[in-house]
């Protein structure tokens, strides 16, 4: 008898094709380009032994008791895994799988290109350009920061950290912080110093937020942390929205606290239109694109499935997290 699968969105073609390719589930998916809404989730998972998910899905101890004692493997078609319940999760004895690795360069690349449009101001300049505000070549217009001869603080310097750290250094970066419990080995292959957050905050030109989002990580940069940051500073988030407290980052931007914020990712997600933070020149705000270029989400969904089967099989998983 087939094993039963819930796949909850529509995932690129790669995955699916190795899952149907198996010949060992049943597949049940939520075949749409928007999340599965929740009371359709609880539906979809009842009785399966695999679920297939994305960070957009909440998987609580209600989506867990929903799927019942038949659910063995649940595989996230992401990184970050602070959408799971995982707690609930070991305590049921459900092996999870992820994808590390697979995504580390397009996200560190876009945290380049994210920081790069922000510190000199590329949608700006590109809104003035189209609404006639390019009146001449000006000396003193659209200025912002460069990299050359800067600090750059790392916040969190995990696999995407070190690739942003890889990548910044060759514009000419003078020194690179980064923070975090523990001092990394890696770090000395990016001249890497350990410091304190306190540290990173005060000293750095560039802030660069690349940490899980974990209880202690939840609000981290606040009022304390803007309010320590160079006037001249500019903070990047591409890790999850809750580290920050929006409220206080608001405050920080339309004070002049800070100089300018480029976020991948929000609380919530979508941002709504009328947020207060849209509404300010000096924030670049994307819409957590930071895995998506082709190759990488066809990638991701290659390995979300391999690890998913694995599950089911009880074999070793390519990307298992070590609950
Ligand atoms: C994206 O944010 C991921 O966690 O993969
Ligand atoms: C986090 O999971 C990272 O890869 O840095």
């Amino acid at each position: 008898q087939l094993m039963k699968v819930f796949v909850t969105r529509r995932i690129p073609p790669e995955g699916m094709k190795i899952l149907r390719q198996s010949g060992i589930c049943s597949l049940s998916v939520w075949d749409s380009d928007e999340p599965v809404p929740h009371a359709e989730l609880l539906k979809g998972v009842a009785g399966v032994h695999g679920i297939l998910c994305l960070l957009t899905d909440r998987i609580n101890a209600e989506v867990l008791d929903a799927a019942g004692p038949s659910l063995k493997v649940i595989s996230t078609l992401s990184v970050g895994f602070d959408h799971l319940a995982i707690d609930e999760i070991k305590k049921r004895g459900i092996r999870v799988g992820y994808t590390p690795d697979v995504l580390t360069d397009a996200t560190a690349e876009l945290t380049v290109a994210l920081l790069l449009a922000t510190a000199r101001r590329l949608p700006e300049g590109i809104q003035e350009v189209k609404s006639g505000g390019w009146s001449s070549w000006k000396p003193l217009w659209l200025c912002g920061y460069g990299l050359s001869g800067s600090t750059v603080g790392v916040v969190g310097l995990g696999r995407i950290g070190m690739a942003i750290a890889q990548r910044l250094k060759p514009f000419g970066v003078k020194r690179l912080l980064y923070s975090g419990r523990h001092p990394k080995p890696q770090a000395s292959e990016v001249d890497g110093e350990h410091v304190p957050l306190e540290v990173l905050v005060s000293k750095s030109d560039f802030v660069v937020v690349s940490c899980a989002l974990t209880p202690e990580t939840q609000g981290l940069c606040d009022k304390a942390f803007f309010s320590k940051m160079k006037k001249t500073a500019v903070f990047v988030n591409t890790s999850r929205g809750a580290v920050v407290n929006q409220e206080d980052l608001f405050e920080a931007l339309s004070t002049g606290q800070i100089a300018a914020a480029g976020l991948d990712v929000t609380t919530p997600e979508p941002l709504p239109v009328d947020h207060p933070l849209l509404t300010l020149k000096n924030c670049v705000v994307l819409p957590h694109i930071g895995s998506a270029t082709y190759s990488t989400r066809g990638t991701m969904a290659e390995l979300t499935a391999t690890n998913l089967l694995a599950g089911l099989m009880g074999t070793a998983m390519p990307s298992e997290l070590t609950l």
